[in-house]
């Protein structure tokens, strides 16, 4: 008997939007879930840029949307400007904290090794982390994806690694805005990779651990990447910052009654 898991469709804001942009946006999306009940039978996340979690937080209210950072300093506080801990991302209404991202990976130096400490400060405060890995080009055209995805799970993945505390994004970093996508194949076979890796590892965690696609992923591709039995949700940048295009992202996995 194949394992349910719920779907999480994500949309990765990244560092866009005014106050009155983005809390106009959310309420639209958060009317559109309400009205959706029913049909909408999947978690649905929002990650706003920190300054907006507060504004997000009011819009989504009563409408079961989850909210979620995009980074998380390891400490619980002290003298790290421009930082912000899982603490306070919980404190702000935070559910999950998307880490690892290749922006923070290939922008600031995250290594591995930081990314697994921030992992275990989303645990320490209850949060869920998003734990994103992926691949270059020039890794993926030399045959390499693999070797670093998998390298890239060992070391950032904590020993206390739990299923339901935790969701792996696959995001190929040459897919990211670019409108390039893999192949079904080739996202089908990342996914049951990934799988695969998490079993060896964490036996009692693979079939239950939810794992994501981003990258380029649009209201007529994700029709698409649902029907792959190793995605269980998307992480969407560009197409999640307007309800026309998420909204119907949203719909696509919610109606994947394979796996409510
Ligand atoms: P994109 O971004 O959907 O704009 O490609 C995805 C991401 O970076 O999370």
């Amino acid at each position: 008997m194949p394992v349910k898991r719920r779907p999480l469709v994500v949309a990765n804001w990244k560092m866009n939007g005014t106050i009155e942009e983005s809390s106009g946006l959310a309420r639209e999306i958060a009317s559109q879930v309400i009205a959706d009940k029913g049909l909408v039978d999947c978690d649905v996340l929002i990650c706003p840029p920190a300054y907006l979690l507060n504004v997000i937080w009011e819009a989504i209210q009563d409408s079961g949307i989850f909210l979620g950072g995009q980074d998380c300093h390891p400490a619980v506080h002290g003298a790290y400007t421009g930082d912000h801990s899982a603490e306070m991302l919980s404190d702000a209404g935070c559910q999950y904290v998307i880490l690892g991202h290749s922006e923070r990976r290939n922008g600031y130096g995250e290594s591995d090794n930081l990314i697994c400490k921030k992992v275990l400060a989303a645990f320490r405060a209850l949060l869920v982390p998003i734990i994103c890995v992926g691949e270059t080009e020039s890794e993926r055209n030399s045959g390499r994806a693999s070797n670093i995805v998998e390298k890239q799970l060992i070391n950032s993945l904590p020993k206390t690694l739990k299923s339901s505390s935790a969701v792996i994004a696959y995001e190929p970093v040459w897919a990211i805005g670019s409108g390039r996508t893999p192949t079904l194949d080739e996202i089908s076979h990342m996914h049951a990779f990934i799988r695969a890796t998490i079993k060896q590892y964490f036996p009692s965690e693979s079939e239950n651990i939810r794992l994501l696609y981003g990258g380029s992923v649009n209201e007529i591709n994700s029709a698409t990447l649902r029907g792959i039995d190793d995605v269980d949700g998307v992480l969407v940048g560009g197409a999640s910052l307007s309800a026309k295009s998420f909204l119907p992202i949203t719909q696509v996995f919610a109606s994947d009654k394979r796996r409510l």
